[in-house]
């Protein structure tokens, strides 16, 4: 499974980045409004940081302007994938621009049809929100483990991409439903590393080994 961070802050991907494992970076319009600098010129630092896909996301609501925001995003940097929101305008902008070449990440999923609808489109990613259901009382897992069955009834190659993860085990649970890919705050990347054992288990090898004078070397 692919982990991508959900953030557009500059310095925390820098801080991860080194870490080898991450794959991908989400944001949305929250997002950057939140890292507080103008949207293009963060889009091409975090492309430049980070070679694999780069989600950003338009703010038009009309197709034509989707369109039109997809390809200046797109202008950016190689590594810029669309985002747009599961609307009848999104989806047909998403059809326009995955014609022309571009990778779309179809956003704001909360039903196994939208992503049905977004597959048909052409979109590169499906965005399940697995917490944003959960907080209203659903089981957002199951909505990725339903996306996962019908898109390998009909052999589509929409990835799926859950979203809206907001703990370890939404990670753990994505990836036994068979997620191509997971977007994470950096706090719960950096929490998957997490184990009490493992920090109980190395404090008593270091201790022993301390105290057998034995050395690598
Ligand atoms: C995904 O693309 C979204 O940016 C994100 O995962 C939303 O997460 P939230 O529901 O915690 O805001």
């Amino acid at each position: 499974m692919q982990i991508f961070l959900d953030t557009a802050d500059v310095a925390e991907l820098k801080a991860l980045v080194d870490t080898g494992l991450i794959d991908g970076v989400t944001t949305n319009p929250t997002l950057v409004a939140k890292a507080g600098k103008p949207f293009r010129p963060v889009l091409a630092e975090i492309c430049a940081l980070i070679p694999g896909p780069i989600s950003a996301e338009a703010v038009a609501t009309d197709a034509a302007g989707m369109v039109r925001e997809g390809n200046l995003l797109r202008a950016v940097a190689p590594n810029v994938v669309v985002k747009l929101p599961l609307t009848p305008e999104g989806l047909k902008a998403t059809k326009i621009l995955s014609a022309d070449g571009a990778k779309v990440n179809v956003t704001l999923c909360f039903s196994a049809v939208q992503a049905l609808l977004a597959a048909k489109a052409g979109a590169t990613y499906i965005s399940p929100f697995v917490g944003r259901l959960d907080d209203g009382g659903h089981d957002g897992m199951e909505l990725v483990r339903e996306i996962r069955a019908i898109y390998d009834n009909y052999g589509f190659e929409t990835q799926i991409l859950a979203a809206s993860l907001r703990t370890p085990p939404h990670v753990r649970d994505a990836a036994l439903a068979g997620a191509d890919c997971a977007t994470l705050p950096p706090a719960v990347f950096r929490a998957l590393y997490k184990h009490p054992l493992t920090d109980l288990g190395l404090e008593a090898f270091l201790k022993d080994w301390k105290a057998s004078g034995l050395s690598v070397e």
